[in-house]
């Protein structure tokens, strides 16, 4: 089955046609730069010129980067404070005319990596972390996903957020190396490792493509693993997502 495959990101959405039994992409990835500011009606302005691009009038999966619960924003992070409450299967339904399924962006990438990637079959605590504008994460016990867990929240020092000294996003603004930044990286998954204990940890998002000019200064006791589908997991996770929604009532 086919379907369309959305990540909402910070900086970029993108989209992509996903065969949802086998995880592959079907199509090229179609990037739009997120707007600024990042509010409701820009932005899904923006999700549907991309269901447009394709063309595409069946079920849409959809990652976004905020807690959700029933398709509600539950808290905005790094997106304008307006989205808080909005219920963006709602507002992406009303705009496009599609059936859409969202859920975090983080859970998205690890559900793609947990049943299509390398993550597959792998039992106990399993942690994706999304290295981009923030720091996502998805939790995954015994494959099961753990919902909006929001590990980039941790405060640190003056940050009220360690995702705000830590994740991609600080990098390039600061324009760190990643021997530097690395370090900062490693602070935040010495934090994650003390809280919950992972059994392995799995980055995707931007900077894990890069994994090895930073893997040397991961030095936690946690294996740490690149997530082979990298930038891709997002979509194709998205997309898988929409074979798990709960019926409306
Ligand atoms: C948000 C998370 C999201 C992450 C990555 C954080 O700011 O709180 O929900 O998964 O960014 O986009």
């Amino acid at each position: 089955m086919t379907i369309l495959g959305i990540d909402v990101g910070g900086s970029g959405i993108k989209g992509a046609l996903v065969n949802v039994e086998t995880g592959e992409m079907l199509t090229k990835r179609f990037r739009l730069p997120t707007p600024k500011p990042r509010t409701p009606e820009a932005m899904s302005d923006v999700i549907a010129e991309i269901v447009e691009h394709f063309d595409y009038k069946g079920k849409v999966g959809c990652g976004f980067p905020t807690i959700i619960k029933k398709g509600i924003c539950k808290s905005p992070g790094n997106l304008d404070p307006s989205w808080l409450g909005v219920n963006v299967e709602e507002l992406l339904e009303k705009k496009t005319g599609l059936d859409f399924t969202v859920i975090n962006d983080a859970d998205a990438a690890g559900y793609a990596t947990m049943n299509y990637g390398i993550g597959k079959g792998k039992q106990g605590l399993v942690v994706m972390i999304t290295i981009g504008t923030g720091l996502g994460s998805g939790a995954f016990f015994n494959g099961k996903l753990i919902p909006n867990f929001e590990l980039g929240q941790i405060p640190y020092k003056k940050y009220k957020k360690i995702e705000l000294w830590a994740a991609g996003s600080a990098k390039d603004r600061e324009d760190l190396s990643y021997a530097k930044w690395g370090k900062r990286f490693n602070t935040f998954l010495r934090y994650v490792e003390l809280i919950i204990s992972p059994d392995l940890i799995i980055l995707g998002g931007g900077a894990s493509k890069d994994f090895d000019q930073f893997k040397n200064k991961i030095k936690i006791e946690t294996p740490v693993i690149a997530a082979e589908l990298r930038n891709h997991a997002g979509i194709i996770g998205a997309a898988a997502a929409t074979l798990h929604k709960a019926p409306k009532v």
